[in-house]
């Protein structure tokens, strides 16, 4: 059935307290749920009848207030449990029985090499138990695991460790509490013979957490950089927002079959192994980047998303574009930034750009769908962690900041929408927001053009930007957004002109924006650090696309004239392969390569980013129809004809930084990532020598041979 998100109802009845009793067993669990239920006083009187949701599952008995039910008091089926004439308030206590090993779906409980875990959001919790399985309900947990010793020594779920003890049969028992509400979708449980790497953390405030990070015992070696990321996530959001951790213990668990990368259940994270496990003779410095950025994801998850969480499913991108957005800034601020912005950028143009073109496209706030986990998408996630970017682009950093902690000192503890955070921001800064909405309503990537014009007699510089949207079937049409657009211009000697950059607000279809007292003819750097989630068009010469590689003092755009230049000798060889042409790459590029290549000023990460020509996904994407094997040729000659061109340079590059040490800190991982890119193109000759190179470098790697965007 299809939902819609103006059909919103708040839940008629509300849970106060839920205590789980959940006996283990691979093909017969038994689950209890005893809740304190009652009538939601905010939502109209509706009909009385009192609807759990359910998947999957074997009912036992249900007892409303102590008393059990006969089976004609209520109606269960596979999708609910319907109980009419209930009070206004009440304890209803349900058991059912379910089969972990039996569940495929790897939602709700399941079982991965002999290990009980769960996955509950979006709607999972029901395949546990009869519940009110909407974020909108949240409720306090305690849960008593019961199970086998032996193969289950360790059971973990949400919160504090409170009791255990044994059973008759060799089994034992475990009791959890949570302190704090929480919506069902964060709802976790973890049993299975696990290691524990332990570590701790003092918070700003002098709290001592214990952290644990469990895996198979085989895996026990494999965990300090998760730690050490963890460690670094908690640090950072207190000195960045402020915000510290809010319970004694903070559990993450690896397990091999995990749909999600990682989910940020309360105090017991659940992570795809990959996310986790890492050591220097296998893990690439990519592998340690992720590591890093998916620990400290999910622990920022712990204010936004948690403590705050969304109304509704529509809402999602409201906990995972800003999360997205949190662990942007932290990556960009224990690594390089730059370099951070270009991955993230050039992710979101191979992903979400394309989604945002094609039949999928929806707005990162969808108005409806059939099956939610089809919307954990690229837009949701990254479009949505852009928007968020938006409001930090016209607040400033400082703004941005006043803006979070309002939202959620307004809100801490329930479960609100977009609107409200961007009421939040609009308040704390005294700012008008209501245009910026629309990026929540329209799909597609927006077109901006721009247009400059120096007029030499009034000393003044003219900028005329306008956009358009995607205009989608019968749908009304598109409405201009608020696009902020930072803006430079750079003088005959590369400098900024002085006074010159600003953030320009674009809120209508076409405005002009005027700049003052300017002598000289300026070349224009727009939408500097990628501003904005637009495609950018506006006339460049070669030379001015060199001219800005050469020179920008906005590093993303430096990149990005690189990538413009590139692309537009790429697709000239396109072309020429298309129509039988001999191939010629010219001199604009070799000498836009070998200028960066030389550059005293710049760290080897940036180097190697710039020095990467756009890949085949990007280059399809300014073509109205692709030949791949066309396009693929094209690359694959203009490598080859940079690494022949170059061929002293990339060997110094190599030579020079051939040796180091395998630290995970930034001035190595620069040095590898350079020597990589140099070894890249000079394989790319086939020739004998520098193919052994490669040869040797792949056998002694100490792993670090991979590298960010690929070939
Ligand atoms: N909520 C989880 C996450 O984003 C699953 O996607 O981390
Ligand atoms: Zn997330």
């Amino acid at each position: 059935m299809r939902k819609y998100r103006k059909d919103y109802q708040p839940s008629s009845f509300l849970v106060e307290q839920v205590d789980l009793r959940v006996e283990l067993d691979p093909t017969d669990t038994v689950v209890t749920a005893a809740m304190q239920v009652h009538r939601n006083p905010e939502a109209p009187a509706g009909d009385g009848v009192l609807v759990l949701d359910g998947d999957e599952l074997e009912l036992r008995a249900v007892r409303l207030d102590g008393v059990a039910l006969s089976t004609e008091r209520f109606e269960a089926d596979s999708q609910s449990l319907r109980i009419p004439d209930v009070p206004e308030r009440f304890e209803l206590e349900t058991e059912v029985v379910i089969h972990p090993d039996e569940n495929t779906k790897l939602m709700g409980l399941y079982t991965s090499n002999e290990i009980f875990c769960t996955q509950c959001e979006a709607e999972g919790f029901r395949r546990i138990t009869y519940y009110l399985d909407r974020p909108d309900v949240m409720a306090r947990f305690t849960t008593r695991i019961e199970a086998d010793c032996a193969k289950y020594p360790v059971l973990l779920s949400n919160g504090n460790r409170v009791d255990s003890g044994d059973l008759p049969g060799g089994r034992h028992w475990v009791q959890w509490e949570d302190p704090f509400r929480k919506p069902s979708y964060l709802f976790a449980l973890v049993a299975g013979d696990l290691s524990c790497h332990r570590g701790s953390f003092r918070t700003a405030s002098g709290r001592e957490v214990a952290l644990e990070i469990w895996v198979e015992p085989e895996n026990i070696d494999k965990c300090e950089h998760a730690l050490a990321s963890l460690r670094a996530a908690m640090k950072w959001d207190e000195d960045t927002y402020g915000l510290e951790y809010d319970l004694d213990i903070y559990m993450i668990v690896a397990v091999n079959d995990f749909n999600m990368g990682a989910m940020e259940n309360k105090g017991l994270n659940i992570f795809n192994s990959k996310y986790v496990l890492a050591k220097p003779s296998t893990a690439t410095d990519d592998d340690y980047e992720g590591i890093e950025s998916v620990v400290a994801h999910e622990y920022f998850h712990n204010w936004t998303g948690n403590r705050v969480t969304c109304r509704d499913w529509f809402q999602l991108t409201l906990k995972e574009g800003l999360t997205v957005f949190r662990d942007q800034e932290f990556s960009a601020d224990m690594t390089s930034r730059a370099v951070k912005r270009i991955q993230d950028v050039t992710r979101l143009r191979t992903t979400q750009f394309a989604e945002d073109a094609g039949p999928l496209a929806h707005p990162i706030r969808p108005e409806s769908y059939i099956e939610m986990n089809n919307f954990y998408t690229a837009t949701v996630y990254e479009k949505g962690a852009e928007v968020v970017r938006l409001y930090q682009t016209l607040l400033g950093k400082e703004g941005f900041r006043k803006g979070l902690r309002r939202y959620l000192e307004t809100h801490d503890g329930s479960a609100v929408t977009c609107d409200d955070f961007r009421e939040a921001m609009a308040q704390a800064n005294g700012r008008d927001l209501q245009q910026l909405e629309r990026w929540y309503l329209q799909a597609g990537t927006p077109v901006v053009r721009a247009h400059g014009d120096w007029d030499e007699s009034a000393r003044e510089y003219r900028l005329t930007l306008s956009q358009s949207q995607r205009v989608f079937g019968e749908q009304t049409r598109p409405l201009p957004l608020p696009i902020p657009i930072r803006v430079g211009l750079l003088g005959s000697d590369g400098k900024d002109l002085p006074g010159a950059s600003r953030t320009l607000e674009l809120t209508e279809s076409e405005q002009t924006f005027t700049f003052e007292g300017i002598t000289e003819r300026p070349v224009v750097s727009l939408a500097r650090g990628f501003s904005a989630p637009i495609r950018l068009v506006v006339e460049r010469t070669p030379a001015e696309l060199a001219f800005l590689m050469a020179h920008d003092s906005d590093s993303f755009n430096r990149w990005e004239a690189g990538q413009d230049l590139s692309k537009r000798v790429l697709l000239g060889l396109n072309e020429d392969v298309l129509a039988g042409r001999p191939l010629d790459l010219g001199e604009d590029l070799v000498r836009a390569f070998r200028n960066v290549l030389l550059d005293p000023a710049l760290d080897g990460s940036i180097k190697s980013l710039t020095l990467t020509l756009p890949s085949e996904e990007v280059l399809a994407q300014e073509l109205e129809s692709v030949d791949p094997d066309a396009l693929h040729r094209a690359r694959a000659f203009a490598t080859r004809q940079l690494a022949a061109a170059l061929r002293d340079e990339w060997t110094a590059a190599y030579r020079d930084n051939a040796r180091g040490s395998d630290a995970i800190e930034k001035a190595e991982i620069d040095r590898r990532r350079i020597k990589n890119r140099a070894l890249r193109y000079l394989t790319s000759l086939d020739e004998s020598d520098t193919t052994a190179r490669a040869r040797a470098r792949v056998r002694g790697a100490a792993g670090q041979a991979a590298e960010p965007g690929g070939g």
